[in-house]
């Protein structure tokens, strides 16, 4: 018998005769969180979003209601008084992003949450454990800090700040705020506050600059306590602090204390001098000189350091210095965090004295280092990519970046160092100056990035392929420092929103992104401007206004995260800006048609390139500019409509897609050549982006799918495409009946290809499809061509977006079992938990393993003909607890799934097998209008 019915005959039988006891639920709650985060501090979301996920051993199961309880303490949450909000019980399936809706909440308020939901019989749960957020700072009058600094500077130098203070009574509980820009470091009575570095993220500091928010009632004490903070240049320029400590005491009373200029107030100074740091820059390096320590600065002190040290110290009141112009924000993204320490691989002296280290892989961070050596001994750091013939290090393609951190023994017992205020890409470490030889467990290196979760696993029976996504995820993570970064090593490190277009899909299937996309989304608005344009990198440093069309980027990531993560929020609150960006596009735009374009499908196979364009030759060939801007615009526009209707603005929807409509017509009439069957120059781009933007009227698609297919067999399988296209020719065939072909791609070895990169010893994509180490655009760590993790996802694991679900609610598993291929498994990690879909051949069959979390439905659509070729643990379909909806199409069969694990065979010998997906009208009603 069923699970639920049988809990429900019990429930039933229970009653009749009398009894009290309830029947347990069949869910349990596994964890619960708040605006994607465990227990957050500094929510500034007026309406928080609140999740759970659920658990259970029975399959099939979904929650069919839900009770949020909100209150202003523990104790009044305990008691079933919620004071702030009480849902009720609320029919409803939704276990993520349900929205805050109580009293209107203040800044600093704590809130004490907890949840129950009703399972598919009615029974309820017991409340999860209480969980906690607290509001950040919500006015800008919550600010009583002022900006300080020091007015004359240590030019290159970084700021070290110190407040003594006294506190009469002990701290029940205390939050310090801190904005030092550009990075910063607080510590409190002589430590390290939190285990964050470089932060706070990047932003455009006249428009918002971003404040952290930290527990540290338990490290002040009645009695003497010292501020110490640490401030670097970072992306700002000169160190810039803004602090606000508010601590509440035992017996209920408050006090603030908060960083003032010196004219303010005559005792109670607020110190900041100059110290060890006497040279930190992102793209530079770091210079420290161990012997300028002051050692107790920033703690409390027999003698106050301020006076004891005299001149030498050169400590110096603070001095208000002007505000950066931008808005206090709190900083809701993960924190940038040292996620991972390697070892050195081997370490080699290509001259005399001069040492190379090998991390064995190409990483973002910086390294460690534990050395004994005299006082004043100079030890030279030097970073990069690659080696040159000598095997000393190649830092050509660093263009401007000197990444070289220096650093200058005090001569102490052993001394430990790693830098603050920068970080470098590399694989190599040439170290000069050293003391000896270096022995291996001197150093260590510190991998540094935005610390997202990790989400996805994909894994294979081909070894390439695995390597390739190991290569690529890595490239994404070395990438991911608050900005999505081009680049972690040269004199650039932009978001660049070109490449964005098509990396937001393989950052979502590897990493949880809903965070840092929604931190990212508010970097790209700050840079509009009246007329609605933005710009090609988000801050905006480099590239141009207005941004290149391709810039799709910017409406994808609401999309995205609405698809990914069921979250309305940021596109709800970026829409007017959207529409801005599209209205200015339709400015740009004759007869449908917008034809400026700064990079296109950029840096495609030198062959495929115009010689001596910029970027050292980086601009497509044989794929019009206007194309893409055109596409771009269509799609950008389609967007548009698709979220108005999700937003409930049906009018809007429909006067933005009959706007859609209209460049569509202008994207065929413009670019359509019916003697060839293709679009422009009817090369592998043009036909790829057409298929994938669902442009392609469906009476041409199979002259336009067959131009792919020969396109690509011109070049022996090999791409001929930049970063944009790469995407879209492997989606492409793999949605039209060719995966074999795209697998073919994904293998090859020889150049152009992800293989001869692996061949050449790259760890991370390259930026170029060339091996090249030049001093020119060059980079070895360069996520834009990496889409080829989301193809192995979505394809060969077959985990895909479900349109009608948003935030995986429903999931289409629907692997393609590519010839050559003997496995393939991947999982994600959904809010509402894993979901996988491994397969393996076995004889002549196919083992396919799906698990789907409670709450969540999966279609599975496999190519076989007939529901009787598909079994589970020998049973047929439709005997399944937990499979419904069987059906046959007509190259396919489908069923849904609940929630639970499932082994299916799958009969290999089936008629349809491996032709299937060529002609899956669901798949074409889903997908082939491309978004
Ligand atoms: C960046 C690329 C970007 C390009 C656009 C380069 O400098 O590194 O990632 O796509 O500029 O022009």
């Amino acid at each position: 018998m069923r699970a639920p019915i049988k809990n429900f005959l019990f429930a039933a039988v229970l009653i009749c005769f009398g009894v009290t006891i309830k029947a347990a639920s069949t869910l349990t709650i596994a964890g619960t969180w708040c605006d994607y985060a465990q227990s957050p501090l500094g929510i500034e979301n007026p309406s928080p979003g609140l999740g759970w996920q659920l658990e259970s051993a029975a399959r099939n199961q979904t929650q069919t209601a839900y009770q949020v309880q909100v209150a202003s303490s523990e104790e009044l949450l305990a008691s079933g008084r919620p004071d702030l909000w009480d849902s009720g019980k609320s029919i409803s399936r939704q276990s993520v992003h349900v929205k805050y809706a109580g009293k209107p909440l203040s800044s600093r308020q704590r809130c004490y949450w907890r949840v129950r939901v009703w399972d598919k019989t009615d029974v309820a749960t017991p409340f999860s454990a209480a969980n906690v957020w607290e509001m950040g700072l919500l006015e800008q009058n919550d600010w009583v800090g002022q900006w300080v600094g020091y007015t004359a500077g240590w030019p290159g130098r970084a700021l070290y700040f110190r407040y003594a203070f006294e506190l009469e009574k002990p701290v029940l509980s205390a939050r310090a705020y801190i904005a030092g820009i550009g990075y910063s470091e607080l510590r409190l009575n002589g430590e390290k506050v939190g285990d964050q570095v470089l932060d706070p993220g990047w932003t455009d500091y006249t428009k918002r600059v971003l404040y952290v928010t930290h527990d540290v009632g338990s490290r002040l004490r009645a009695g003497s306590n010292v501020i110490g903070a640490i401030v670097g240049h970072g992306w700002h320029g000169a160190p810039k602090l803004r602090l606000q400590l508010e601590i509440t005491f035992t017996d209920g009373s408050k006090k603030t204390i908060a960083s003032r200029g010196a004219h303010t107030i005559a005792r109670d100074l607020w110190y900041v001098t100059s110290g060890p740091i006497v040279e930190d820059s992102i793209y530079d390096g770091e210079t420290y000189d161990a012997r300028l320590e002051k050692t107790g600065w920033d703690m409390p002190a027999k003698r106050n350091p301020i006076g004891s040290g005299g001149r030498r110290e050169r400590w110096q009141t603070v001095v208000p210095v002007g505000a950066p112009g931008g808005r206090m924000v709190a900083q809701t993204l993960e924190p940038i965090k040292v996620v991972e320490t390697l070892q050195p691989t081997e370490i080699k002296e290509p001259s005399p004295g001069v040492y190379v280290l090998d991390a064995g892989r190409n990483i973002a961070g910086w390294a460690r280092l534990r050395v004994q050596a005299p006082a004043g001994t100079k030890i030279t750091l030097r970073f990069a990519e690659s080696l040159r013939a000598d095997g000393t290090v190649n830092d050509d393609n660093l263009r401007k970046a000197f990444a070289t951190d220096v650093y200058i023994a005090k001569g102490a017992e052993m001394e430990e160092w790693e830098p603050r205020f920068t970080y470098h890409g590399f694989r190599y470490l040439q170290i000069e100056g050293w003391p000896g030889v270096p022995r291996p467990d001197n150093f260590q290196f510190r991998l540094v990035r935005s610390a997202v979760e990790n989400n996805g696993v994909f894994d294979s029976s081909n070894g390439l392929l695995n390597r390739i996504q190991k290569m690529v995820r890595n490239t994404e993570a070395n990438n991911l420092h608050s900005v999505p970064t081009d680049c972690p090593q040269r004199d650039e490190r932009m978001g660049w929103l070109n490449d964005m277009t098509v990396r937001i899909e393989q950052a979502l299937y590897n990493f949880r992104m809903g965070r840092f996309y929604a931190k990212w989304l508010d970097d790209v608005t700050d840079t509009q401007i009246e007329d609605g344009s933005i710009t090609d990198t988000a801050p905006f440093k480099w590239g141009k206004r207005p941004a290149d069309p391709v810039s799709a980027s910017y409406l994808l990531l609401g999309w995205s995260i609405y698809e990914h993560y069921g979250d309305t929020g940021p596109m709800r609150k970026h829409y007017p800006a959207f529409s801005r960006w599209v209205d200015y596009l339709t400015s740009r735009a004759e007869d449908g048609i917008v034809s400026y374009s700064s990079w296109g499908d950029w840096a495609p196979p030198k062959a495929f390139a115009i010689p001596g364009s910029i970027g050292a030759g980086a601009i497509s060939a044989g794929t019009p500019g206007p194309l893409m801007s055109t596409g771009y615009y269509y799609y950008q526009t389609k967007l548009l409509a698709k979220m108005a209707r999700v937003l409930g603005d049906d009018t809007e929807a429909k006067r933005r897609a009959v706007m859609a409509e209209k460049i569509a017509d202008a994207f065929n009439r413009e670019f359509w050549n019916e003697a060839i069957g293709g679009y422009g120059s009817n090369n592998q781009a043009c036909n790829s982006f057409a298929l994938f933007l669902g442009l392609v009227p469906s009476k041409n698609v199979p002259r336009v799918v067959a131009n792919l297919v020969s396109a690509v067999e011109q070049t022996n399988g090999h791409l001929s495409t930049g970063n944009l296209c790469t995407k879209y020719v492997l989606d492409m065939l793999a949605e039209h009946g060719h995966a074999d072909l795209a697998y073919r791609i994904a293998t090859k070895t020889e150049y152009p290809s992800w293989g001869f990169m692996l061949e050449k010893g790259a760890t991370t994509l390259w930026e170029r499809w060339e091996h090249l180490t030049g001093g020119s655009m060059n980079s070895h760590d360069h996520p834009m061509l990496g889409s080829v993790s989301s193809w192995f996802f979505k394809y060969l694991a077959g985990i895909r977006v479900d349109p009608s679900g948003p935030g995986f609610s429903r999931v289409l598993i629907q692997p393609a079992f590519v010839s050559g291929l003997d496995k393939a498994e991947g999982s994600y990690r959904s809010l509402s938990g894993v979901i996988t879909s491994a397969w393996r051949r076995e004889g002549g069959r196919i083992v396919l393993e799906v698990s789907v979390p409670v709450n969540t439905v999966a279609t599975v659509r496999l190519p076989v003909r007939d529901p009787a070729q598909v079994t589970e643990k020998g049973l047929p379909l439709k005997n399944v607890n937990g499979v419904g909806g069987v059906s046959a199409e007509a190259t396919a069969v489908a069923f849904q799934l609940g929630s639970g694990t499932y082994q299916f065979v799958v009969d290999a010998n089936a008629p349809a097998l491996g032709q299937v997906e060529r002609n899956l009208p669901a798949v074409a009603a889903l997908y082939g209008k491309g978004i």
